[in-house]
């Protein structure tokens, strides 16, 4: 198949308009959005994301990006609803934050490839400022509590699930509970000691990898600011380890069209790089092959 066949061209995702039926906020400056949306909550797996735009306003104009965080049931067991988390921080996270309940938004998706279902022992989550969205789903798929795609995809793929999460502060962190209820070993870090370890996450992620016996099959995934993706990628190739980086880069259109959200990616051979859509052919790159 052609590298342009219009698969790349997010042909089988779904667009919806939803009234909002929970904008609420968890911590600091952040909301947890729930949207009715059947068609996406079925075929979505973890580290896939959606676009969303405010219906009733061409205010912005753009669409952006949100990790699908979570995948809600209905009593028969159908997936109905996905929830969407977002820290406030520029024009569509604020307009957001201020709309009542039942407003439209319009949300087209499931964008992206998604994370790798790859067998390991532990699966290792790093995830700083707002990159703990896309994690739930992933632990959970990991340790078998839940499944995701249309087909399903294979779950319980690891038998452990790690997540070291770091924010500014305290009020930062959000959905802690979440992550901890779904069985997963939490390691929180704050920059200021208000909660957890006064540490920066690769440190923490460094510390547990050199404190692993060497037989464990450690996988690593990890999201949140460039520049700690990227320490997290050195981290795992010094010590060998399998590491997937969700980018962040910001897009457009989320489809594959307009180029905007490229980032560059090594191809093979030596030296060589091309600019790669995140939307498209990302956000989940293996970490090794992202020029930095
Ligand atoms: C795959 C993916 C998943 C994502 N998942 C999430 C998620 O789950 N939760 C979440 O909160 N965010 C997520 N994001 C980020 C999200 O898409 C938005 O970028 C973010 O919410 C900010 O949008 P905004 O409209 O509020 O801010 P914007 O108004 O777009 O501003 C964002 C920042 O950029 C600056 N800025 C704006 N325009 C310019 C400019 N022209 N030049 C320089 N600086 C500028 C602003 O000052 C601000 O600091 C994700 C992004 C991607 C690509
Ligand atoms: S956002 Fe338009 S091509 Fe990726």
């Amino acid at each position: 198949m052609s590298k342009l066949h219009a698969d790349y061209y997010a042909d089988s995702m779904h667009q919806v308009e939803s009234p909002l039926v929970r904008n609420e906020k968890i911590a600091e400056d952040t909301f947890l959005l729930r949207v009715d949306a059947p068609e996406i909550a079925s075929q979505v797996v973890p580290g896939q994301f959606v676009m969303i735009r405010l219906s009733h306003t061409d205010a912005p104009l753009i669409g952006r990006a949100l990790a699908v965080y979570d995948v809600i049931n209905e009593e028969s067991g159908k997936p109905k609803w996905i929830d969407l988390v977002y820290l406030r921080k520029g024009a569509m996270t604020s307009a957001l934050a201020s709309l009542p309940l039942q407003t439209k938004v319009t949300v087209w998706g499931p964008l992206g490839n998604g994370f790798s279902n790859r067998e390991c022992d532990h699966l290792v989550m790093v995830a700083g400022g707002i990159g703990q969205t896309p994690m739930l789903l992933l632990g959970r798929e990991a340790l078998g509590s839940q499944t995701f795609g249309s087909p399903n995809r294979k779950n319980g793929w690891s038998d452990q699930v790690t997540l070291i999460y770091g924010a500014r502060r305290k009020g930062l962190l959000a959905g802690v509970s979440d992550f901890t209820d779904a069985g997963f070993d939490v390691h929180l870090c704050t920059d200021d000691g208000s909660e957890g370890e006064q540490k920066l996450v690769p440190e923490v992620l460094a510390e547990k990898l050199s404190a692993m016996a060497s037989e464990v099959r450690v996988r690593v995934v990890t999201c949140g600011p460039e520049i700690m993706m990227e320490k997290v990628a050195e981290i795992c190739e010094s010590a060998n380890v399998d590491c997937q980086v969700s980018m962040e880069t910001p897009m457009a259109c989320g489809i594959g069209i307009c180029f905007s959200c490229v980032a560059k990616v090594k191809q093979d051979g030596p030296e060589q790089w091309d600019y790669k859509r995140t939307c498209v052919e990302g956000p989940i790159f293996d970490s090794e092959k992202i020029c930095w």
